[in-house]
């Protein structure tokens, strides 16, 4: 992996921190190891919003899933892989952003919910943690935004809203929340963006059709511009920032189209100062990629091509996590007014969310088994 010039030291003296919280077993501590990467944890911070303050060490793995268009599984996925991280005995909060289009509590077969994000974020009711409502999950709680003031609530996630809402976040670690997932909704608007880029894994959702794919990419290339954009203010160099921006969106006449990695790494090599430590946001968060609704070997094989893409063209640190096969339990379980894990077990589905989970706790540097802690090295 390659990121576009800037040194990858990941030495570090930090010490382990070992962190539990309530329905933790033993054997599920999530401890912070030594060798964690101080370096990546250092880009990931510059990468933030700037509103979004420096985190504590008791935060939780922060997961966004996004994907830019709407109908391919965004809230699928969130609700089970939230669901399976709970059963793997970590504590997990799932919030549901897609405020113009919230249905996570559908997939846990929940028609209302008593508390919503509105009366923490709008009305100030209560905090994040009395918007939270217990699932059939034991250990996963989620908050809607499920109601008429869905704008008020879309609204209030930029500027120091989004301020706000990263302090509930990250402060349900406090609370002994170990991961907490970001349903977002469709499109590249800003909160969306934002949202994504404050996630240390973000995943993007795309369904094997050329509308989907084109929508994930455009997705992940407005996601790297706000990234170098946030990186740039954190760091004190707007124009610098602009400059980089302007400069990986421009295409001089008759010369060869280049990859966003290659302009980097272009501007890298005259100023490796400014550059690196604009561009190094890339190393301080995982794009994750999955494909919903296979039907063939050859809608499984575009993953692969999108984790190329986003690697080699955007420069993310980037992941195929796997693929859903197209299955019908995923109806029939919404019919049935249950959780798709829950209710179809069995099924190939939940066994390929199973193996996508592996695959992303494994990225994320978490190693789950018999008598093992899980490591976080985000
Ligand atoms: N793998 C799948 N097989 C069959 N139907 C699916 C699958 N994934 C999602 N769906 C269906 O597609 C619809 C949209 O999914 P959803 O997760 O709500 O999309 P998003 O959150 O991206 O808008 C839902 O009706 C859901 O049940
Ligand atoms: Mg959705």
């Amino acid at each position: 992996m390659q990121h576009v010039g800037v040194p990858t030291s990941s030495t570090s003296n930090a010490e382990p921190a070992v962190i539990s919280g309530p329905g933790l077993s033993q054997t599920s501590a999530v401890e912070f190891p030594t060798q964690i990467l101080n370096q990546r944890h250092r880009s990931w911070v510059q990468g933030l919003p700037r509103q979004c303050d420096a985190p504590t060490q008791s935060r939780p793995l922060i997961i966004a899933v996004g994907g830019g268009k709407g109908g391919v599984g965004k809230s699928l996925l969130s609700a089970n892989l939230a669901a399976r991280l709970a059963r793997m005995g970590l504590k997990v909060a799932a919030l549901d952003l897609d405020c113009g289009g919230a249905n996570l509590h559908t997939y846990f077969g929940m028609s209302t919910v008593p508390a919503h994000l509105g009366d923490w974020l709008v009305h100030s009711k209560t905090d994040l943690a009395g918007v939270l409502t217990p699932t059939t999950v034991d250990g996963l709680h989620i908050a809607s935004s499920q109601r008429d003031d869905v704008w008020a609530v879309a609204d209030s996630l930029t500027g120091k809203g989004l301020g706000d809402l990263w302090s509930g976040v990250t402060g349900l670690g406090d609370l002994g929340y170990q991961v907490v997932l970001l349903d977002l909704g469709a499109g590249t608007s800003r909160q969306t963006i934002d949202l994504f880029c404050c996630a240390h894994a973000g995943i993007v959702t795309a369904l094997p059709e050329p509308t989907s794919v084109e929508n994930a990419y455009l997705f992940m290339r407005t996601a790297l511009m706000r990234l170098l954009n946030h990186s740039a203010h954190r760091l004190g160099m707007e124009n610098e920032g602009a400059a980089i921006v302007s400069f990986l969106n421009t295409d001089q006449e008759g010369a060869p189209t280049r990859s966003y990695t290659e302009k980097l790494r272009l501007l890298y090599q005259s100023n490796p100062v400014t550059v690196g430590a604009i561009a190094s946001v890339l190393s301080g968060r995982l794009m994750g990629i999955m494909v919903n609704q296979t039907r063939s070997q050859a809608d499984i094989d575009i993953g692969k091509a999108m984790e190329m893409a986003a690697q080699r063209y955007f420069g993310f640190s980037a992941a195929y996590l796997g693929y859903l096969n197209y299955d019908e339990v995923a109806w029939k379980s919404l019919r049935n007014k249950r959780l798709l894990l829950l209710d179809f077990p069995q099924s190939v589905i939940v066994r390929r969310l199973s193996e996508a989970t592996n695959v992303l706790l494994k990225h994320c540097g978490i190693t789950v088994g018999h008598g093992t802690k899980m490591g976080l090295t985000y």
